[in-house]
């Protein structure tokens, strides 16, 4: 079993580029099975999450190969319409599929979608819109079979604003037949980038970024080039780490736009980050600041993806944050790790009081899912000692390179 090492406690410095943003990069992969030509996906992240996607589409009948950061997807050979079990159990994503199967081959088979342990993460909202739409499913026994003789636009009132339901709905819309109007949609970033490769392949896709979009079915769509945009949990991650661990660090490639919440707080608490064109520069040389209140919203609210990186940060703040997490359930799994490492945290429901403390101590720890992995670097950047970070499976899903990464930023840190 491998694990992280890393010996914490001195301020970092250095340049690095932020990487493609994962969240973008699966649901268009899955979009490529939308057309029968070659979509050329760049920037797109090399990861565990990203391999998976990889092999749908190879057991789907659709070529798929990486060739530096740029997969390339040729779905003309496409002759399966099911995923095995094994596959969609790796990662959450594996659902989008089920838009744009559905619409390309008329059927699907797949079970349920695996992805971290933060809570409970139901799929009614998708299969809710796909049957709005002409789809008929039966679920039966952990598994979903399901047809649909064409799609057929409709409007469709989403309860809450769900990521992945959302992207489903444009991926099964892009080729139905009629306009689908999407009512409280995700505003994510994630979703514009959807919306920016459907177009690019002859999509009729608008309003992506507000609550409402609507998607003019095509006939066909095109095969494309894109690239990914960066990414922002990615950016978020190694703000918090300056700001744990003090220092000065030069991030190229990124979007400052879409980190703007975790850049707010971070700089309310005593950073200094500013922004050029792709570049953030961010230090933190004096004492940090606690951050008040962190309450996790829908973009362009704090990202639920943030937050346990923030609170790696605010354990060593001047003071007390208090944590709201209003999207998951059980996305706090990370604080009983960091109490190893002398945090001071109190969790009641979806509050989580943070009192910061004068030093963080190296300890055994372990990830519990992706971004409270990552967070436990953070913080261990910023203690004292050594600390072995094991259940790297759930970092690798979501990090490119990670130690490489804040190696490049001075950490003494090493896979072994
Ligand atoms: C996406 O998950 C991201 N994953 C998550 O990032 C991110 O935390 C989340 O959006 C929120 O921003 C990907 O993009 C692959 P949701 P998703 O549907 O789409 C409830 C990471 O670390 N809900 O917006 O699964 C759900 O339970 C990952 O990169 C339903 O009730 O999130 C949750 O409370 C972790 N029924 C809320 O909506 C549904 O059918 C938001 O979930 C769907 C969702």
């Amino acid at each position: 079993m491998s694990a992280i090492v890393i010996t914490g406690g001195k301020p970092l410095s250095g340049s690095v580029r932020v990487q493609g943003a994962k969240n973008s990069a699966l649901p268009i992969l899955a979009a490529s099975v939308l057309n029968a030509g070659q979509s050329v996906v760049g920037n797109c992240p090399d990861l565990s999450d990203v391999d998976s996607s990889i092999r749908i589409l190879r057991h789907l009948g659709c070529a798929a190969e990486r060739a530096g950061d740029t997969v390339t997807v040729n779905a003309s050979g496409m002759n399966r319409f099911d995923i095995p079990e094994s596959l969609m159990r790796e990662m959450r994503s594996s659902v989008v599929f089920l838009g744009a199967i559905l619409s390309r081959a008329g059927e699907a088979v797949m079970s349920y979608p695996g992805g971290c342990d933060i809570g409970p993460r139901p799929i009614d909202l998708h299969l809710s819109a796909l049957r709005q739409m002409g789809a008929e499913i039966c679920e039966e026994g952990g598994f979903l079979r399901c047809k649909v003789k064409e799609f057929t636009g409709c409007g469709i009132h989403l309860p809450l604003p769900s990521v992945g339901a959302t992207e489903n709905i444009m991926l099964a819309a892009a080729r139905a037949r009629g306009t689908t109007r999407i009512f409280n949609a995700a505003r994510e970033p994630e979703i514009a980038d959807l919306q920016n490769y459907l177009n690019a392949a002859g999509g009729r896709v608008s309003g992506a970024g507000s609550s409402t979009i609507d998607v003019e079915g095509v006939p066909e769509l095109r095969g494309t080039e894109h690239r990914v945009i960066p990414d922002r949990i990615v950016t978020a991650t190694l703000l918090s780490a300056a700001a744990a661990a003090g220092g000065e660090v030069t991030l190229t490639d990124a979007c400052p736009l879409d980190a703007s919440a975790v850049i707010s707080v971070l700089t309310d608490a005593g950073c200094e980050i500013t922004a050029r064109g792709t570049e953030l520069r961010a230090s933190r040389r004096g004492t940090l600041r606690a951050m008040g209140r962190v309450r996790t919203m829908p973009h362009p609210g704090f990202p639920t993806d943030a937050q346990a990186l923030v609170m790696a940060a605010a354990c060593r703040a001047d003071g007390v944050t208090v944590f709201s997490e209003k999207i998951f359930q059980n996305r706090y799994q990370h604080a009983m790790e960091l109490l190893r490492m002398g945090a001071d945290i109190q969790i009641e429901g979806e509050v989580a009081v943070v009192r910061g403390v004068p030093k963080l101590y190296g300890a055994r720890v372990c990830s519990t899912d992706l971004r409270g992995g990552a967070a436990l670097a953070v913080a261990a950047l910023a203690a004292e000692g050594e600390t072995e970070l094991s259940g790297l499976e759930h970092i690798d899903r979501g990090y490119e390179k990670f130690e490489a990464m804040l190696a490049a930023l001075g950490a003494d840190i090493k896979r072994v």
